[in-house]
């Protein structure tokens, strides 16, 4: 479903912001979690992942924007897109180059809250997360928080997909088992460094996580209501060279 949108974006843009990345990585590697942005191929792989009608999608982690840009080039419109990024300077840097996306300086841990806080859309309004995050490093209770948070704000068909450098799922059978979410494997982006798979993760059918209701207390259209319009993507002011 590539759209009129793609033929407005630069060829190859996250190639200048590499430096950028790997100077946030020198300053908090396990945050980060990666020394550079995913390849085009890796983020091609994970929207490949997207139900076919998804609208309303969600990135964690969202880094300087590889992942970002597939999902519009994928034709995911701007309002209907929210990226949430806990690095200060990557917030900025997403927010500068993807003005007409709404993208919130926060805690994947609070999506929920941080989607009630901006108004976007109904509760479980969400057809599929993307995540950039480094899930394998990080601990098991922050796996389940972020797990629950991002699947309280999807619809019951919706999917978490989500990338590793691991020779296996990030997240474990374990932990699957206690959320009651399925794993399958969406395929290996040989074209990255490293090489990393893509899971794709669902509500079980036997046993989901349940629906957690966030309450909406504004009546309010949000980024998720709105009409499907291509805004263009701007550089950012990066005042270093790449
Ligand atoms: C491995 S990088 C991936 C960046 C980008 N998606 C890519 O693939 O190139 C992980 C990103 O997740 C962000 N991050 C880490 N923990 C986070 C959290 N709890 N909530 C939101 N973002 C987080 C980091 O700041 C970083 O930008």
């Amino acid at each position: 479903m590539t759209t009129h949108f793609e033929a407005q974006l630069p060829a190859c843009p996250h190639s200048g912001f590499g430096w950028m990345f790997f100077r946030q990585w020198l300053r908090n590697p396990f945050g980060i979690a990666a020394l550079s942005p995913s390849s085009r191929h890796l983020a091609r792989l994970m929207v490949n992942q997207l139900p076919a009608s998804s609208r309303r999608v969600v990135e964690l982690g969202g880094g300087t924007g590889v992942f970002t840009r597939a999902l519009l080039q994928e034709g995911i419109a701007p309002q209907d897109l929210l990226v949430v990024e806990l690095n200060p300077a990557l917030h900025d840097l997403l927010s500068h180059r993807f003005p007409g996306v709404g993208v919130i300086h926060g805690d994947a841990c609070e999506l929920a809250a941080l989607l009630a806080s901006r108004h976007a859309g109904a509760p479980q309004s969400v057809d599929a997360i993307v995540s950039g995050l480094g899930l394998l490093s990080m601990s098991r209770a922050t796996q389940r928080c972020i797990l629950l948070a991002a699947f309280s704000v999807m619809s019951p068909e919706g999917c978490f997909i989500q990338f590793t450098y691991g020779p296996a799922s990030p997240v474990s059978r374990e932990l699957l088992a206690e959320l009651g979410l399925a794993v399958r494997r969406g395929g290996i982006a040989w074209v990255n460094v490293p090489p990393a798979t893509v899971y794709v993760y669902t509500r079980s059918r036997t046993r989901g996580i349940r629906a957690v209701r966030v309450p909406v207390t504004h009546r309010a259209p949000s980024y998720f209501a709105r009409r499907r319009t291509a805004v263009p993507e701007s550089r950012p002011p990066v005042s270093s060279s790449p």
